[in-house]
């Protein structure tokens, strides 16, 4: 089965083609020295872009795929969760790229593409698994059991997700955007113990996460110690969020009597997090699965990787597909 997938749920500008074992091209454009100025995505800005790149991105993934277009047999869209502008852009495209090449599609949750990102790298991964999904519009732990399309959520943010958290805080750090690989980077050389930040909600079995004490507190500190030292405050900031996300992830595992662990979506490209998550798993005899950091981040790749297990599932969508901004599961 070969699969062209479309990406535009945020502000980056993708599509893939894969087979059922590799990818044959994953084009991703990128919009942030657009939004850069603004210091974060402006939505009517992000969809116009789409508007504009989707159809050169399009011709360079079939391009580097060396394909005929008859020789695609489905077609994959995110359609949510996502910025309903974006969405409906790719959406759209999607829609008439079926019906000119009158293959099915098939309507993939972003979250869904996210996890799959681990199947483009690790083929033999397989249910059960807790998925750490840390991204910056979402916070979850997914556990996939049966169904490996349906997940049950376990624990999820009740304010920011992680990577909304990196950017804000980047934000009062005046680091610039986007915030994640600001935050690493000036971590590098600070001191991850110098300032003693909140663990929100570490009680014992509660398994949701809250990040925006902890923006606040960072708030304080820097009213407090105007002249604090920057480079401190974000390694201490990145090891407050990286112990939480850790902490509950290996509860959630021994609650839920898993031992195969997976951690996707932008902010697993944190290095620190994943040293640490990788490193705790060892110590338990744990299987951990973690992509490269270009699978991370948001691609089509990883939509078209999904889609595959969603057609195999019989699960097709028509074209009376539609853009759905919070797509849940
Ligand atoms: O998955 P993604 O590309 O887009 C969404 O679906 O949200 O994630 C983007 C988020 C941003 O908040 C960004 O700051 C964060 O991932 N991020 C990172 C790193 N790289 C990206 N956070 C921490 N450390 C990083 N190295
Ligand atoms: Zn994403």
């Amino acid at each position: 089965m070969v699969v062209l997938a479309v990406e535009t749920s945020c502000d980056e500008t993708s599509v893939a083609v894969i087979d059922e074992e590799r990818i044959l091209s994953n084009v991703v454009s990128s919009q942030v020295k657009l939004h850069e100025p603004f210091g974060g995505v402006v939505p009517e800005v992000a969809a116009r872009q789409h508007l504009r790149n989707l159809p050169q991105i399009f011709q360079r993934a079939v391009e580097e795929a060396k394909l005929d277009l008859n020789e695609i047999d489905l077609v994959a869209v995110t359609h949510g969760p996502g910025l309903i502008g974006a969405l409906m852009v790719g959406v759209s495209f999607a829609k008439g790229l079926s019906l000119a090449l009158e293959k099915p599609i098939v309507g993939v949750n972003h979250l869904l593409g996210h996890v799959y990102a681990a199947k483009l790298s690790f083929p033999q991964l397989e249910p059960p698994f807790l998925a750490l999904l840390v991204s910056g519009g979402h916070t979850e732990l997914l556990l996939f059991t049966d169904d490996p399309t349906r997940p049950e959520l376990v624990g999820r943010t009740v304010d920011d997700a992680a990577g909304e958290a990196f950017d804000k805080v980047a934000r009062l750090l005046q680091l610039g955007y986007p915030g994640g690989p600001a935050i690493e980077r000036a971590a590098r050389s600070g001191d991850p113990h110098r300032y003693h930040l909140p663990r929100a909600m570490l009680e014992k079995d509660n398994l949701d996460f809250s990040f925006s004490g902890l923006k606040t507190a960072v708030l304080y500190l820097l009213k407090d110690e105007p002249n604090a030292n920057r480079s401190d405050v974000a390694a201490s900031f990145q090891e407050a969020v990286v112990d939480v996300l850790v902490w509950k992830t290996l509860r959630a595992a021994e609650l839920k009597k898993v031992k195969r662990l997976v951690l996707v979506g932008g902010v697993a490209a944190n290095l620190r997090l994943r040293e640490r998550l990788a490193e705790e798993c060892s110590k338990r005899n744990y299987e951990f699965y973690v992509p490269p950091v270009e699978l991370c981040v948001d691609n089509a790749a990883m939509i078209a990787r999904a889609a595959i297990e969603l057609a195999r599932r019989g699960k097709f969508s028509d074209l009376s597909l539609n853009a759905v901004p919070y797509l849940s599961f």
